[in-house]
Parts: C-alpha cells; sequence; structure tokens
C-alpha cells in the first residue's frame, strides 16, 4: 500500500515539469499561474471554470485571434491537462 502511494508521487512530479515544458510560452503572456490579462486584454484565465478554458482553445483553434498558433500547437490532452490544473 506504502509502496502505490509513493509510486503515486513520484508519478505526480514527474508530469508537472511535462506540463511546464509546454505552458512555458503560455505563461510569457498570461503569466506564471494564468493570474494575468494577457497583452492587457484577455480574460484571467485562472478565474474561468475548467469547461470554459476547455473551449475558448478549442475555439482559438479555428480563429483570427493571437492565441491561433498557441491553441492549435496543443493537443486534446494538453488542453484538459491545462483546464484541470488552471480552471476552477
Ligand atoms: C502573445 C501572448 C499570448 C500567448 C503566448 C498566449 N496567449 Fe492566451 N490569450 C492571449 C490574448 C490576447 C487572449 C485574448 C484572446 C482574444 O481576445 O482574441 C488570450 C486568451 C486566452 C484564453 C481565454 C481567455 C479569454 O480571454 O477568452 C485562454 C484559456 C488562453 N489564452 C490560454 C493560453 C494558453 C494555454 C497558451 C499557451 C499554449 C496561451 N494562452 C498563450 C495572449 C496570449
Amino acid at each position: 500500500m506504502r509502496f502505490v502511494n509513493i509510486a503515486i508521487l513520484v508519478f505526480f512530479f514527474l508530469n508537472i515539469p511535462l506540463l511546464a515544458s509546454y505552458i512555458a510560452v503560455c505563461q510569457g503572456c498570461h503569466g506564471k499561474n494564468f493570474q494575468r490579462k494577457a497583452l492587457g486584454r484577455s480574460k484571467i484565465v485562472k478565474n474561468l471554470k475548467k469547461k470554459e478554458i476547455v473551449a475558448r482553445l478549442n475555439y482559438f483553434k479555428t480563429s483570427s485571434s493571437i492565441m491561433k498558433s498557441y491553441a492549435s500547437s496543443l493537443s486534446d490532452k494538453q488542453i484538459n491537462q491545462i483546464a484541470n490544473v488552471f480552471g476552477k
């Protein structure tokens, strides 16, 4: 039982650098914890619901927003991960 808990912990910490590697570019505009208004005009992403983050990122993939290229480079799995970590 104890071993299982440690295995889960190790897995959890290994996942953080993976997430960090593809959100580094996002943080440049949105802030480390997505707490900033990107370019002074986005919504504050950390105040959005998980569902809203997923919907916005999928919408951006086909939009003419500045977000298009960033959203297009994300997989569904990465979008869900961002929503789970930073959304409400
Ligand atoms: C060049 C700066 C910039 C970068 C880099 C950037 N964003 Fe954005 N983001 C914006 C702006 C500006 C908006 C507002 C969109 C609009 O008005 O078209 C936005 C909107 C959003 C929204 C929805 C909030 C809203 O205002 O509707 C989410 C979620 C989001 N970005 C996530 C991300 C993620 C995840 C990444 C990295 C893969 C990222 N952004 C990279 C500038 C940026």
